[in-house]
Formats: structure tokens, sequence, C-alpha cells
């Protein structure tokens, strides 16, 4: 017999329903914090320029909703950052395999950045920026606070949520699932298979 979900999980996820176990964060409950975050750099920045710099891959979905609740003068950049570990937990060693290609010399940089979990990824990407930009504020969706082993400033946080492993809006479990329209909650037994 087919599990039966709640209709939250089956919006935008027919396909793969059975993976998920709860909806964490509704599509309109993302869209009414990304707004509020938008307005709360607005006012933070006070019309100064603005390096916009989003952490791929799974930053997208929330880099695009959120510039569009910046009134400031932006330039927008990439990067992408290389962690060895598990497909669930990064670990050790990072590097940056895509640069940012703006100069950053005298620019304030905003970076955006999905989920902070042990912190290790983002405080590498920190301060390799210190030493080029002249100053850099953090953007988070969300923060599993709970697993922090490294200390990084936040200074913008959509959610802070449980240890849980999640999905959807950008975010992955193998390169799949980043187009789910909300945050959903993975089974377990998905990523132990
Ligand atoms: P950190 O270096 O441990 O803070 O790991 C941050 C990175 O791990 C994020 O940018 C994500 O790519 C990934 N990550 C951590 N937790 C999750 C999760 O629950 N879902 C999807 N990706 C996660």
């Amino acid at each position: 017999m087919m599990d039966e979900q709640p209709t939250e999980i089956s919006q935008g996820a027919v396909y793969c329903q059975r993976d998920l176990a709860s909806v964490l964060l509704t599509a309109e409950q993302i869209a009414a914090r990304v707004a509020e975050l938008g307005r709360q750099i607005t006012r933070d920045y006070g019309g100064q320029p603005v390096v916009v710099l989003g952490v791929l891959n799974g930053v997208v979905v929330f880099l695009a909703d959120l510039l569009r609740h910046l009134d400031l003068p932006c330039e927008v950049d990439f990067v992408t950052l290389a962690s060895y570990g598990s497909s669930t937990v990064s670990s050790g060693e990072i590097t940056l395999v895509r640069e940012p290609r703006l100069p950053l010399e005298g620019k304030r940089v905003l970076v955006v950045e999905d989920i902070v979990d042990t912190g290790r990824t983002l405080a590498w990407l920190v301060n390799w920026l210190r030493e080029r930009a002249a100053e850099v504020r953090v953007c988070c969706l969300l923060d599993k606070a709970s697993r922090r082993e490294v200390p990084v400033r936040l200074d913008y946080v959509g959610f802070e949520i449980p240890d849980a492993f999640v999905v959807g809006y950008g975010l992955d479990f193998a390169q799949a699932y980043r187009n789910l329209p909300y945050v959903a909650v993975l089974k377990p037994e998905v990523y132990q298979r």
C-alpha cells in the first residue's frame, strides 16, 4: 500500500515524497523570512554598495529570492568550495575550486550561504575573504547552531533549525531534492542506505 503523506509534502515532491519525513519550513514561511532579511540588510547597508557572494550550489534558490529584496547597489558573484568528508558531514580539508571573478579589494562583501552546520566551511571562507575585502558579513538561511564546532559570526540568519539532515529550497543530498519549494527533513534511511 502507498504511504499517505500530508499535502504539504506532496506539493512539488510527488516524485520523491517517500524519501521525506516532514516539512520543516513551508514555502510561505521561507518567503516571509527572506523578505524580512532583505529589508534588514537593506537598512543596515544604508545604500552602500555590496558584493553579494553566493556559495554554490546550495545557495542558488535562496540567493535568487534574497537578491530581489535588496534595495542596494549590488554586484553578484559566486564561489565553490570543496570539502572532503562523507555525503552528509563535511570534514577536514577545504579548497576553493571557484574563486570570485570580481575584484574584492576595498569592497564590502556579503557572503550568502544555504546552511551552516559545523561552521568549518564558512569559517575557512570568511578567513580567506578577510585577507582580500574591506568588510565581510555573512547571511545564511539555516543555522544548525547545536552542531557548531568552529565559531563563526553570522550577521543574518533565516532560521535556527534542529540537528536533522534537510533538503529542498536549494539544499541537496547527493545532488537531489534541490528543486523542492520548501525545506524538508530527509528520512535517515535515505542517507544511511
Ligand atoms: P559545515 O562546514 O559543516 O558548516 O557544512 C556546511 C555545508 O554542509 C553546507 O554548505 C551544505 O553543503 C552541507 N550541509 C550541512 N548540513 C546539511 C543539511 O542538513 N542538508 C544539506 N546540506 C547540508
